[in-house]
């Protein structure tokens, strides 16, 4: 998900970009506000904590991007090009080390394993908005 700092710096070319490059291939993708019910499920594993409510609140404030990328590994692949959650710490090259400088306006958020990205996948797609198809390069991103 391109957080709503993202797509206000315009900054979603920039970052599908680099999932596309990478070789990731986008089945699902839209433009959505998230109400604040849904917000509070998305992070319900953070309730509690004092980030928990600026969370929230950040997350809602705009428009985002959400999406759903496959590939070999791809949840490690794309926390990896997405960087350490506080972009200060953030290693340069990666999303949040390039774009981003406070924890509390990190950019992007990205499923951490299979089982949430599962449970995120259900909370913003329904099953018909997700494709089946081929990249014309897969026979070159990936041995037999
Ligand atoms: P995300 O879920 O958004 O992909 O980020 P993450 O896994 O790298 O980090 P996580 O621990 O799940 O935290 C979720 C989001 O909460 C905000 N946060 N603020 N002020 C703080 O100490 C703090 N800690 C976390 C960040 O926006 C983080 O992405
Ligand atoms: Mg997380």
């Amino acid at each position: 998900m391109i957080k709503p700092d993202g797509v206000q710096r315009s900054l979603i070319g920039e970052i599908i970009s680099r999932f596309e490059c990478k070789g990731l291939k986008f089945i699902g993708m839209k433009l959505i506000e998230i109400d604040e019910a849904t917000a509070r499920k998305h992070y319900e594993e953070h309730l509690g904590k004092p980030f928990y409510e600026g969370l929230v609140q950040y997350i809602t404030s705009g428009p985002v991007l959400v999406g759903v990328l496959e590939g070999d590994e791809a949840i490690s692949v794309v926390r990896t090009i997405v960087g350490a959650t506080d972009p200060k710490e953030a290693t340069p090259g990666t999303i949040r080390g390039d774009l981003g400088m406070q924890i509390g306006r990190n950019v992007i958020h990205a499923s951490d394993a299979p089982v949430s990205a599962a449970r995120e996948i259900d909370i913003y797609f329904d099953g018909d908005e997700l494709l089946t198809y081929r990249r014309i390069d897969e026979a070159w991103l990936y041995e037999e």
